[in-house]
């Protein structure tokens, strides 16, 4: 059961007045303009809360400031102006206000966002990982990548901002005509270059603290079945943006076929990894199997994707919660945090 809620809340999101280089054209289709319409029907129904929805990112600070709302639901996971390395601060100005806010402080949002720094903390505590290399900006030009099949990426992205369908390299030709557009798409980025999993996608959420329990939804699988043959499978920048790509149409996210000895066994991996990056709250982790059958950690999210229709979203339905239960429980563990924190528990 929830216990104790706060009465005001402000709910910070992207803006969709300013372009995202996340979305495709740069721009909010209808289809995020329907999540954050769902988003508000959905706080609507939970009528014992007040929640006042920010959109508008020019005048965020005045209308925090006016608010001093008694919780903030940070699901500004585009960053602020829309801006992926404007996402910490949010979060950090949210401290110097002294508001406190759900999910992962700015500092655990940092951390993420280096996937080989992820990685290797990771692997250090007993979190599978891929096998993989980074490739530095100013090395792309000249890199030779001789180990296949690959996967490159940037390695500080989200959104599968710099993942295509080509993406997934098997030859020396193909690798280096995907730097070559990398370099000219994503000037200056370091690159991460992984072997391929060619296996299932899962997904795994938690919710709660560690000091006060996590609690794993059912996991996800990524359904790759209805995709035409020829397009590599993966969630590629097309699968998030793309209304009219097969990637976007034909992928399905279902209930992982996983025995629950494996699925436990895995949350327990991923709580520890939770405290180590000093996440809170919320989060999501993505895994893929390998050639060998291993499950490996491909990322963490520590402000996932919130949307009704996104993968946190589909996993607490998995687990039987609406949508609205989920904001719900989203929003007490963030409450009951702050206040046992604020009571010096
Ligand atoms: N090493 C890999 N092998 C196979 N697929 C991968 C690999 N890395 C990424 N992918 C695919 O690309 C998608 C996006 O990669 P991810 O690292 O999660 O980036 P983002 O942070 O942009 O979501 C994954 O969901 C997966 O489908
Ligand atoms: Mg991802």
């Amino acid at each position: 059961m929830i216990g104790e809620l706060p009465g005001r809340i402000a709910v910070v999101t992207g803006d969709p007045s300013l372009p995202d280089p996340t979305k495709y054209g740069q721009r909010y289709g209808p289809e995020d303009l329907k999540v954050h319409a769902v988003l508000r029907e959905a706080l609507a129904s939970l009528g014992s809360m007040e929640f006042q929805v920010l959109e508008r990112h020019a005048d965020l600070i005045e209308q925090l400031d006016a608010l001093r709302p008694e919780l903030v639901l940070n699901f500004c996971d585009t960053g602020l102006f829309n801006r992926p390395e404007q996402e910490i601060h949010l979060g950090t100005q949210l401290e110097l206000m002294g508001l406190g806010y759900s999910g992962a402080p700015a500092r655990a949002i940092l951390l993420c966002f280096d996937k080989q720094v992820v990685s290797l903390l990771a692997n250090s505590l007993g979190v599978a990982v891929a096998n993989e290399y980074f490739l530095p900006a100013e090395a792309v030009a000249t890199a030779e990548i001789d180990t296949f099949p690959a996967l490159i990426k940037p390695n500080r992205a989200d959104g599968s901002v710099g993942i295509t369908k080509d993406a997934v390299v098997r030859d020396a030709g193909q690798a280096r005509a995907y730097l070559r557009w990398l370099r000219a798409e994503l000037p200056g980025t370091d690159l991460l270059v992984q072997e391929y999993l060619p296996g299932p996608e899962y997904g795994l959420g938690l919710i709660g603290n560690p000091e006060t329990g996590l609690e794993a939804l059912p996991m996800l699988e990524v359904d790759y079945a209805g995709l035409p043959t020829g397009l590599a499978p993966i969630l590629s920048f097309e699968s998030k943006t793309q209304p009219d790509s097969p990637y976007w149409q034909d992928i399905r996210l279902k209930p992982a076929e996983l025995s629950m000895v494996v699925q436990q066994d895995l949350a327990a991996r991923c709580r520890k990894l939770f405290a180590r990056l000093g996440l809170r709250d919320y989060g999501r982790f993505d895994f893929r199997t390998a050639a060998d059958g291993s499950i490996r950690l491909m990322e963490v999210n520590p402000n996932p994707a919130w949307g009704y229709d996104a993968k946190l979203a589909i996993m607490a339905g998995f687990g039987g919660w609406s949508y609205a239960e989920m904001l719900e429980r989203l929003v007490a563990t963030a409450w009951e945090r702050i206040r046992r924190n604020a009571g010096g528990g």
